[in-house]
């Protein structure tokens, strides 16, 4: 039988649910709990309140899987003019941005030098503020591009970060490899629905892998980001951060917006580095589902919504 979060996970790609989803009025209301609007004025608004509250922050525009360079070329678009909107905030690496490859139009033929091509600009310009970009990792067939992306990317500009998903078989090896001076890597468990060929499927071997690739990155001589809501996990990284000796500013905790607001401000709060990855866009509706998929309470959240508006 199929599990609610594979059936959510199939629907967060499927347009015919987009279609019947977006734009209904509950939705809305619900999608701003992790969505910090439509649009930038929107997000920079966001981006202000939680810097003043000590957070740092990753700005995602949301949108994926483009299918024609035209829309490419648009999100690298929106992906400059978000880094021309946040310039005169000067909050430098405070302010970073995350991008999704795919809306760069990486699945396209040829999408992979395609997606090079547009991403550098992004990359330049971030740099010209003094701040970063982070890859997003997405599905596990598009691993292998992100990373070389990645490699070519560091050349210039080495502070350009990767996600990693603990629960990829290959990641402990993807782990070490990355785990070089400077490189800034996110560690996450893994959003997509991968096949047992690929991925670990009990949650219990996916915990095990993220703790051992946790201890490959706060060991190396990278900049770890400990991406994950889960208390044993940020235990354990805070552990590994006392007995490697690390500095607090040579690795952060990363959350998404909206979700353990109390503990990102309670970690910041007791010195720890956190990060919130703050999505805008009207193109919300992949990034929602997977946030429902995660997590039963989400969806309760989301039907209990709906009933009572
Ligand atoms: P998990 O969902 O396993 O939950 C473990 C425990 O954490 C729970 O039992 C609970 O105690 C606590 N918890 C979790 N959610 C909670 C909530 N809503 N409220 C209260 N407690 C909660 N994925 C991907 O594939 N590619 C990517 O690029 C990214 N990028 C990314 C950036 C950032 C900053 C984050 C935090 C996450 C991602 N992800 C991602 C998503 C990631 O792969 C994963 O799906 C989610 O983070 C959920 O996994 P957790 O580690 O948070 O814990």
């Amino acid at each position: 039988m199929l599990s609610t979060k594979t059936v959510l996970l199939g629907a967060s790609r499927r347009p015919g649910l987009r279609r019947a989803v977006v734009g209904t009025p509950v939705t809305r209301r619900v999608v701003e709990r992790f969505v910090a609007g439509e649009t930038l004025p929107e997000a920079l608004d966001v981006v202000a309140r939680l810097t003043g509250e000590g957070l740092a922050v990753t700005l995602d525009h949301l949108g994926e899987d483009v299918t024609d360079p035209e829309e490419a070329r648009g999100t690298r678009d929106a992906y400059l003019a978000l880094l021309d909107g946040l310039a005169p905030l000067g909050l430098g690496a405070d302010a970073e941005v995350s991008v999704k490859l795919s809306a760069f139009g990486q699945a396209l033929p040829g999408g992979h030098d395609l997606a090079l091509e547009l991403v550098r600009p992004v990359v330049e310009r971030a740099t010209a503020i003094g701040t970063t970009v982070t890859l997003d990792m997405e599905d596990s067939s598009t691993v292998d591009s992100t990373l070389a992306i990645l490699a070519e990317l560091r050349r210039d500009h080495p502070g350009t970060g990767a996600v990693l998903q603990a629960a990829l078989r290959r990641t402990e090896a993807d782990a070490q490899a990355l785990a070089v001076p400077g490189s800034r890597v996110r560690l996450v468990k893994g959003a997509y629905d991968e096949p047992s060929s690929v991925a670990f499927r009990d949650r219990r071997d996916v915990d095990a892998a993220y703790a051992r690739c946790l201890g490959i990155l706060m060991r190396g001589p990278g900049y770890p980001m400990v991406g994950s809501h889960d208390p044993a996990m940020i235990d354990l990284a805070q552990r590994l951060a006392a007995e490697y000796g690390r500095a607090a500013d040579s690795w952060e905790v990363q959350m998404l917006h909206g979700i353990r607001v109390d503990e990102q401000h309670r970690l910041a709060a007791a010195g720890t580095k956190v990060r919130a990855y703050v999505p805008y866009g009207v193109d919300w509706y992949g990034y929602f589902v997977r946030r429902l998929a995660e997590r039963p309470a989400n969806l309760r959240f989301f039907l209990r919504a709906l009933v009572s508006r």
